[in-house]
């Protein structure tokens, strides 16, 4: 085992116990990324991973939960990505509602027949920070998520990435108060989805931050989404979401903005996250393409 996210002696998310945490903060800061250059590994083909390459993957999750990887060889497929996540422990593949069969999504732009043209990842549109799941049942809580970069729009469509346990450290060092609201079990309610009378998921409520049981990581479930989400009807829960909107938005924060070429590709433990706009060739074949897997599973021995 490499290093894990709990120390000896004691959870670093556990309110009571501040010493555990500000051992393991002072830790994740040092350790933690300084720039996008840092967090880039490349490999040469990500089904077949070298013990160093693995070795470099695992390094940059470890300190910032996100990797960004850079294949040399560009022609990459499912079945690639697949035995990809499966070298760094990551088997059990969200079924999605626009998944195909393998489980592994192809975001593009829709023309709007389909059923995928009503969600927001299958179009040209912004969309806001996020941890990807946060609708789901907290059986089938996603731990980590892939992006792979096929084809780029012409124009738009970067990334901005921000590792949950920084923000965590900031709220917790603003008050310890913040997270004892967000790990309220009420405290994020997404409203059933229901469309012409036919209830397609149910409510889902639970909290924003919890500790995985059977690893001891932090989880984080959220949408900066405005409507059709309900927080928890309590002041602090209400200063608790408006200060994560004023640190995501902080010219200081360590949030690490990229935009993803053929080839390249985001691993993470489901790290917050948000993609701009974008504009696509005109030509079909051109169309922006990126391929994504959600797991239930988080990174091994991360
Ligand atoms: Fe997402």
């Amino acid at each position: 085992m490499g290093r894990s996210a709990m120390p000896p002696g004691g959870s670093p998310f556990d309110l009571g116990d501040p010493a555990a945490y500000r051992r393991w903060r002072e830790e994740k800061l040092e350790r933690f990324p300084g720039s996008v250059d840092d967090l880039l590994v490349e490999v040469d083909d990500p089904s077949r991973l070298a013990d160093a390459e693995r070795a470099a993957l695992l390094d940059r999750i470890r300190r910032a939960n996100l990797v960004v990887y850079r294949c040399r060889r560009q022609v990459v497929n499912r079945d690639m990505l697949r035995s990809f996540g499966r070298a760094l422990g990551l088997s059990r593949l969200d079924d999605h509602l626009c998944a195909e069969e393998d489980g592994i999504s192809q975001l593009t732009v829709s023309d709007g027949a389909g059923q995928t043209g009503e969600y927001i990842p299958y179009t040209d549109r912004p969309l806001s920070w996020h941890c990807d799941g946060y609708y789901n049942e907290s059986e089938r809580m996603i731990r980590a998520m892939l992006l792979h970069c096929a084809r780029p729009a012409a124009e738009g469509g970067e990334n901005a990435l921000m590792d949950h346990e920084m923000l965590y450290i900031a709220l917790r060092d603003a008050g310890s108060e913040y997270i004892e609201a967000l790990m309220h079990p009420e405290a994020l309610a997404i409203p059933a989805n229901v469309q012409h009378g036919e209830v397609i998921r149910p409510e889902r409520v639970g909290p924003v931050f919890s500790v995985d049981p059977g690893t001891g990581a932090l989880h984080m479930r959220f949408t900066a989404r405005g409507r059709n989400i309900r927080w928890r009807d309590d002041p602090v829960t209400r200063e608790a979401v408006d200060r994560i909107g004023r640190l995501l938005d902080a010219a200081d924060a360590p949030v690490f903005r990229l935009r993803l070429q053929p080839g390249d590709g985001i691993l993470c433990n489901n790290v917050l996250h948000n993609r701009t706009g974008f504009r696509d060739h005109p030509e079909p074949e051109r169309k922006r393409l990126v391929f994504r897997a959600r797991y239930l599973d988080r990174v091994a021995e991360t």
